[in-house]
């Protein structure tokens, strides 16, 4: 009678719920930290199903080789490779972006800094006359992705964008995603170190948004090998105290800018009085912070101009 029951269970189809089950024992015993949703994102990819979907689809059993694919995401899963390099896609701001291990996975605090950026072009528009009206002009410095510039150039049927990266390959992944959602007619693809590939456009910025490596190094050891570990160390790393390129992209943004123009910059939050000091050296008139979800500094934004003065 024991045999029977021993050889019934280990014929026992893997359904989809036996799986994700399963799944999320192995993963959070390997140290996985939102194992059951990882477990969920892994499989509805791979089978073409929402995660709603997965829930009316309980009961399915999954074929041999849909087993077998799954079991390698798992594995891949289970020594910390980011969710979003195993499915090859992230969604960002309700855009699907391809993603692979040459760029930083778009981030949530980062759809604060689009928001941002998209109140200052709606309201300066609004503002514009008609017979004023020109292409609203739109750095996205350190496009990674192309989250930012795809998401800007999605909101803004006004803008023309240029999106830079120092990273070819991730510069590839940009425009991969910019045909993707057909808007590369409106950005301009530029390889370059921060924004010396538009030196000579003295004034001619609406807005430069740029969420460049910020992070200091000595957060380094604190961060989830997903990030340490499989991340690109060039998005990441932003020198000893994680200003190395914000303080240059300050500097070399004044004089591209509008005058009513303002740089956006995504920040570790420990860095706002020296981001503040270097806005005053560098002649910006205003220079305001705001904080993400969690409750932290995330973003400064410096008008060149004081609105108000
Ligand atoms: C934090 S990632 C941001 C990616 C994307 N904008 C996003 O928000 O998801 C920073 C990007 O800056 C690029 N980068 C690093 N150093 C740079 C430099 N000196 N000039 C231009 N881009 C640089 C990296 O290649 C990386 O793609």
């Amino acid at each position: 009678m024991k045999k029977q029951v021993q050889s019934s269970q280990r014929s026992e189809s893997w359904t989809v719920l036996r799986l994700i089950r399963w799944t999320t024992k192995y993963l959070t015993e390997k140290g996985v930290k939102k194992a059951r949703l990882d477990a969920e994102v892994l499989l509805a990819d791979l089978l073409g199903l929402t995660r709603v979907d997965l829930y009316l689809n309980y009961d399915r059993p999954l074929i041999p080789s849909e087993l077998a694919a799954f079991k390698e995401r798992v594995r891949r899963r289970a020594v910390f490779e980011p969710v979003a390099y195993i499915t090859g896609h992230k969604e960002f701001y309700s855009l699907d972006l391809k993603v692979t291990p040459e760029v930083l996975i778009p981030r949530p605090e980062t759809e604060l800094l689009v928001e941002e950026a998209l109140k200052i072009a709606q309201k300066r528009l609004t503002e514009t006359e008609d017979s004023e009206m020109e292409p609203f002009r739109v750095v996205d410095l350190g496009t990674g992705s192309g989250a930012i510039a795809i998401t800007l150039a999605c909101h803004l049927q006004q803008a023309v964008i240029w999106a830079l990266d120092i990273s070819k390959s991730a510069l590839n992944v940009a425009r991969s995603n910019a045909e993707q959602h057909d808007l590369n007619a409106r950005i301009n693809f530029m390889q370059g170190d921060l924004l010396d590939p538009l030196k000579d456009q003295i004034d001619c910025f609406d807005l430069i948004a740029a969420n460049l490596p910020y992070v200091p190094w000595s957060a380094f050891d604190g961060m989830d090998p997903d990030v340490k570990d499989f991340e690109p160390r060039l998005a990441l790393d932003g020198g000893e105290d994680g200003l190395d390129l914000i303080k240059k992209a300050i500097a070399q943004a004044a004089p591209l800018l509008k005058s009513k123009g303002a740089l956006l910059l995504e920040i570790w939050p420990t860095q706002v009085s020296r981001i503040r000091e270097a806005g005053e050296a560098f002649g910006y008139g205003q220079v305001n912070v705001c904080k993400d979800l969690a409750g932290h500094y995330r973003l400064a934004i410096l008008m060149k101009n004081n609105p108000g003065g």
